[in-house]
């Protein structure tokens, strides 16, 4: 099991592509009681709200990355700006932050973040933006918008996915299907595994799994597969 101290400090490395804290700093013990003052009267193990509604099935095509734009120039670039770099409080290096996050470029979330993915893209931006005017229960952009917008923003250069990170999944049968790096359990190539269409891809992994969970099984008990004599 990874403690929270472990998966804060994840993020800081693999979605920030920056350094651990350590456990005991100042700033490590400020995150860990924000989240214990956020999960205040949410017993252990209970689901909230949000956490289902957050699975939502994608459009059954490839992302259209021309209507993409579109939707970004009328919907999201007003506060990511039109170079998706976002809005900074300050100046560089003041560590001040940001208004509105940056979408792309070096201060982004890296290539190795889930939000470089386009399905965690995808389902993130459906139920939360615009801000301002999607809830979980009200989304404001259709899915297709999402799903199109989605892609249009993952299609941008940020931080290298590179050094230990780049060692996530080394096992192809444990890759999300919208992993954009092979190799792969199966024939599709890196591009679709970025942009989609998704469901054959699916079909192909979930018989991989099946067929190593088979094999796996016939080691661990070598008579299963075999006839009886
Ligand atoms: C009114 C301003 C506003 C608009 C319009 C807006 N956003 Fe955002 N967006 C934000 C803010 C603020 C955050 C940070 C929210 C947070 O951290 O809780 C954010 C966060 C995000 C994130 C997560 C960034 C990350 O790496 O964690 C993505 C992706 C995103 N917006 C995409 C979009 C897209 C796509 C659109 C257009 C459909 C859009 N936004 C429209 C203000 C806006």
């Amino acid at each position: 099991m990874v403690s929270l101290e472990n998966r804060v400090n994840l993020c800081f490395t693999h979605s920030l592509s920056g350094r651990e804290i350590p456990e005991d700093s100042k700033e490590m013990k400020a995150i860990i009681a924000y989240i214990e003052y956020l999960s205040r009267g949410v017993p252990r193990g209970a689901k909230i709200i949000g956490e289902k509604e957050m699975v939502v099935e994608e459009p059954k095509r490839a992302v259209n990355l021309v209507r993409g734009e579109e939707v970004y120039k009328n919907q999201c670039a007003v506060c990511h700006g039109a170079d998706g770099r976002g809005q900074r409080v300050g100046k560089v290096g003041d560590t001040k932050g940001y208004t509105f996050p940056p979408l792309w470029g070096a201060d982004a979330t890296s290539e190795s973040a889930s939000m470089f993915r386009i399905l965690s893209t995808y389902q993130y931006v459906y139920v939360n933006m615009p801000l301002g005017q999607a809830t979980w229960d009200r989304p404001a952009l259709s899915k297709d918008d999402a799903y199109d917008v989605a892609g249009f923003v993952i299609s941008h250069p940020r931080q290298p996915r590179e050094g230990e990170v780049a060692k996530d999944f080394s096992n192809p049968l444990d890759k999300p299907e919208d992993f954009p790096w092979g190799p792969y359990v199966d024939s599709f190539s890196e591009m679709q595994h970025k942009y989609g269409p998704f469901d054959a891809i699916r079909a192909e992994t979930a018989s991989a799994r099946e067929k190593a969970k088979r094999e796996k099984d016939a080691k661990g008990n070598p008579g299963a597969l075999s006839a009886p004599k």
